[in-house]
């Protein structure tokens, strides 16, 4: 029997790229290789890169030279070591990669990593190697499953791709470029994703998209099924107890996706709703095609399906010519809607964005200074949300052993992590949980006593072989 060759991934980014990750890891396990922690010891690295801001893609090359030094050891010993450079920088800096760093033998998109064996084999025989090509649908259908065996190391929770790409062009964003034109899998294929993840003891599926309630798959009946529809269809998979779905853009919300959370339990009611900002003429600088007003009611409408809904969105401060008016507007907007928790970021010029070549830009401390404002307000608004749980009984699903000692970390409903004192059978299953206290952003609980424990939640299976 030949040794199995080593593999090492390190990803950058959002959720697609954590997606893209195992994809990779799938598709080279046909190859013969196993994953490994340790870079130093892989026979390929893999990384896997963000362009979304100049903080994350300058990452990619202090991240190569450490590789470097690794692939002129391995070499010493008498291994050789491949490097690979895949995901969003690749895509927009190819060229610029394969210019800049020698040691790099395979640059990949995201578009093309089902090419992997074979730029593989074209490193080894010809030299480097360089593809970024577009041919998603292409994708879609060439990537292996992953083995059974390979979900169930992956736990209880996981990604589903169902539309990537992008074709709204906000001024600020590179995921057009990088990621192509919007595509949606058709209903049949996520339909199998699912069943087989869900057979495999996967107890919570998330569906994800660049913009992925602009999800348009073909389905069974030969129309264009819109999100909420295919969340219906999904939920009635066996096994399949929470749903979820990231990120969505507010122009996109329809009424099928308002209906999915009005009546379907297993939809969690936490829902990520990036804004960007709160006043009118900076979404429209933007080009976000929605003002603050048109948000505000989309956030009402999910609010009049289903009244236990909470929010989290991204922000961005100083986009160029923000007055500070114009950022007191988006604190008012924070303040009025009350998010669960959110994300926020300085405005980072992307090459080939037309924001890039705005000119009124705001500076660095001011910059900082509303970062600072914003993360405080939003800090605040996530603390009293947490702190709302505290002798509440809410349901947990549980992920996984906690770094203390015979405690069990899950998630509620909105994310947030919750510790309790277990056996490991609760793995995989959902339980009511009172909370007792918060630490920072973990709520501490206890379940409820045995005869409770006995039953299995909701009538899934007890354990998962993890
Ligand atoms: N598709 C999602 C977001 C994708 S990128 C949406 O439509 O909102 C994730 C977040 O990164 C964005 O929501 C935005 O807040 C931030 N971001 C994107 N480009 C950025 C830039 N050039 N500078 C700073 N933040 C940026
Ligand atoms: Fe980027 Fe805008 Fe598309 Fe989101 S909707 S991925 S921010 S272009
Ligand atoms: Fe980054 Fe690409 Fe995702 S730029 S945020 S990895 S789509």
């Amino acid at each position: 029997m030949t040794t199995p060759r080593k593999l090492h991934i390190k990803s950058y980014g959002c959720q697609m790229n954590v997606y893209d990750a195992q994809r990779m890891v799938d598709t080279l396990a046909v190859e013969g290789f196993v994953e490994t922690a340790n870079a130093e010891e892989a026979d390929l690295v893999i990384l896997n890169t963000c362009h979304i801001r100049e903080k994350a893609s300058e990452k990619v090359y202090s991240e190569l030279g450490r590789l470097r030094v690794a692939k002129d050891e391995a070499a010493r010993q008498g291994r050789e070591m491949k490097i690979a450079v895949a995901g969003c920088v690749a895509q927009a800096e190819g060229e610029e990669i394969i210019h800049r760093a020698p040691t790099v033998d395979i640059v990949v998109g995201p578009q093309s990593y089902h090419h992997l064996p074979q730029l593989l084999k074209h490193a080894k025989e010809h030299g480097r190697a360089l593809e970024t090509e577009f041919p998603i649908e292409d994708k879609f259908v060439f990537v292996p499953q992953p083995k059974p065996d390979a979900i169930r190391s992956r736990g209880i929770s996981a990604f589903v791709t169902v539309q990537e790409g992008c074709d709204k062009f906000c001024t600020f964003c590179v995921v057009p470029y990088t990621r192509g034109a919007e595509v949606s899998r058709p209903v049949a294929k996520i339909i199998d994703d699912v069943t087989r993840l869900a057979e495999n003891g996967v107890r919570e599926i998330t569906l994800i998209g660049q913009n992925v309630n602009a999800y348009h798959g073909e389905g069974p009946d030969g129309c264009a099924w819109p999100l909420g529809k295919l969340l219906q269809r999904l939920a009635v998979i066996p096994g399949v107890a929470r749903l979820r779905y990231s990120t969505s853009h507010p122009r996109d919300v329809d009424d099928s996706l308002i209906e999915a959370h009005r009546d379907l339990p297993a939809l969690m009611p936490f829902v990520h709703l990036p804004v960007q900002s709160g006043a009118d003429r900076i979404l429209a600088a933007m080009n976000r095609k929605h003002t603050a007003d048109e948000y505000r009611r989309v956030i009402d409408r999910f609010r009049s399906a289903r009244q236990d809904i909470a929010f989290s969105s991204d922000f961005i401060v100083g986009f160029p010519g923000e007055t500070e008016r114009e950022f007191c507007a988006t604190l008012a907007l924070v303040t009025q809607i009350g998010y669960a928790a959110a994300y926020s970021f300085k405005y980072s010029p992307r090459p080939g964005t037309p924001a890039a070549e705005m000119r009124e830009t705001v500076s660095a401390a001011e910059m900082d200074e509303r970062l600072g404002r914003l993360q405080e307000l939003i800090d605040s608004q996530q603390s009293a949300f947490n702190r709302a749980a505290i002798g509440t009984t809410v349901d947990v699903l549980f992920e996984r052993a906690a770094r203390n000692p015979g405690q069990i970390v899950g998630r509620t409903a909105y994310l947030q992590p919750a510790h309790v004192m277990a056996p490991s059978d609760i793995i995989g299953r959902i339980l009511p949980v009172k909370i007792g206290s918060l630490e920072r952003y973990s709520l501490i609980g206890e379940l409820p006593t045995s005869p409770l424990l006995a039953t299995p939640s909701r009538n899934l299976p007890t354990t998962i072989g993890a």
